[in-house]
C-alpha cells in the first residue's frame, strides 16, 4: 500500500487570544506581525514550501482582517504598480497567490473542536494542523519533516522537541514508550498540560501535527477536558489507542510566538537576521542597553 499523499493543511485561528489583550481586542492575534509579516504568513509559507496545495483557516469572531489579508487588493497594486514600487507589489502579490479556504468555530470551545470544523474539506485523507503560536526557522520545513515521517510510516505524527523541565505545565506533553529510529517515539500516552514535576517526559507538543482522518471520529466524541475546552491532545490519546501516534522530534529552530516575552524575542532576532535592518538595529539595542544600564530610560 502507497501512502496518500499530504495536500490539506489547517490552521486554527479561532482562540482569543487573550495573552495579547488589548491589541487582540478588535485584531486577531495571528496578524500581529514579526518585523513587517504577520505571524500567519510564516505559517502559510512553511505549508507552501512544504508542498501543502489547499490550506483551511478556522477563523472566529473579530478576524475578518485574516480573510482581508490573504485577498488581493485591485487599488493597492494599481497605486504601486502607478508608483513603480515593484518590490512592494511583489510582497503584496505574495499573499495572494495561494489556495486558502476559510471556515467559522462558531465559539471558542478548544482546539479539538477547532479541528473538527475541517472535518468535510479534509474529507479521507491524512492531513496537517499548523499553529499560529509556533514559527519554526529549518532547513527542511517542519511540516516536511513530518510528511517524510508520515510516508515511512503511514501513522499519525506529532511534532515535539524537548523544552525545559520548568515551563512543561503550559504543553501538551508526552509520554514516550519505545525510541524507534533517531527521534521517532512510539507514545504511551499524551498528558494536557501536567501539573509540575508530574510530567512524564519534557517533551512537548509544538504546534505541528499530522494526522490521518481517523482523528475526527474521535473528536466528534470527545468531552471537554482541561479548562472545559474539547482539547486536540485527549482525542490524539484516545486515537493512539487503536492506531500508533508517532512522536516525531523535528530539528528546527522554534519561536513562540504566542505569548509576549517569545513574541519580543522573535521580533528582535528576526530583525537581526535582515540585512537591511541588522545594522540599524543592533545600534538601537546597543543604545538601549548603554541608557537602560546607567538607569536614564524615561517611564
Ligand atoms: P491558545 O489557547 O494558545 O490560543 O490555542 P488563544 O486562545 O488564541 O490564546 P490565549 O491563550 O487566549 O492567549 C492554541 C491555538 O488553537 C486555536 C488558537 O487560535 C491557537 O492557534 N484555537 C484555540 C481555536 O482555533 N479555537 C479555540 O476554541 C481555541
Amino acid at each position: 500500500m502507497t501512502a496518500k499523499r499530504v495536500k490539506k493543511a489547517v490552521i486554527p485561528a479561532a482562540g482569543l487570544g487573550t495573552r495579547f489583550l488589548p491589541a487582540t481586542k478588535a485584531m486577531p492575534k495571528e496578524m500581529l506581525p514579526i518585523v513587517d509579516k504577520p505571524t500567519i504568513q510564516y505559517i502559510i509559507e512553511e505549508a507552501v514550501e512544504s508542498g501543502i496545495e489547499d490550506i483551511l483557516i478556522v477563523t472566529g469572531k473579530g478576524k475578518r482582517a485574516i480573510e482581508d489579508h490573504f485577498d488581493s487588493v485591485p487599488e493597492l497594486e494599481q497605486t504601486l504598480i502607478e508608483k513603480g514600487k515593484s518590490e512592494f507589489l511583489k510582497l503584496v502579490e505574495e499573499t495572494t497567490n495561494i489556495n486558502i479556504h476559510f471556515i467559522r468555530q462558531s465559539k471558542p470551545m478548544g482546539l479539538g473542536h477547532a479541528v473538527l470544523q475541517a472535518k468535510a474539506f479534509v474529507g479521507d485523507e491524512p492531513f496537517v494542523v499548523m499553529l499560529g503560536d509556533d514559527i519554526v526557522q529549518s532547513e527542511i520545513p517542519c511540516t516536511k519533516q513530518l510528511i517524510d515521517q508520515y510516508y515511512k510510516t503511514e501513522r499519525s505524527i506529532i511534532g515535539v522537541q524537548p523544552v525545559l523541565s520548568d515551563v512543561t505545565h503550559r504543553y501538551g506533553i508526552v509520554d514516550p514508550k519505545e525510541t524507534l529510529e533517531n527521534g521517532l517515539h512510539k507514545v504511551e500516552s499524551f498528558v494536557e498540560k501536567p501539573a509540575p514535576g508530574t510530567e512524564p517526559s519534557n517533551l512537548a507538543i509544538l504546534g505541528r501535527y499530522l494526522f490521518s482522518p481517523q482523528i475526527f471520529n474521535f473528536l466528534e466524541t470527545q468531552v471537554p477536558g482541561s479548562g472545559g475546552e474539547i482539547q486536540l491532545t485527549d482525542a490524539i490519546t484516545r486515537l493512539n489507542e487503536v492506531e500508533h501516534v508517532f512522536a516525531y522530534e523535528f530539528t528546527g529552530k522554534r519561536y513562540d510566538v504566542g505569548e509576549k516575552l517569545g513574541f519580543i524575542r522573535t521580533t528582535i532576532e528576526f530583525a537581526l537576521n535582515r540585512p537591511d535592518l541588522e545594522k540599524e538595529v543592533l545600534v538601537i539595542l546597543k543604545e538601549l542597553i548603554t541608557n537602560y544600564e546607567g538607569r536614564t530610560i524615561y517611564r
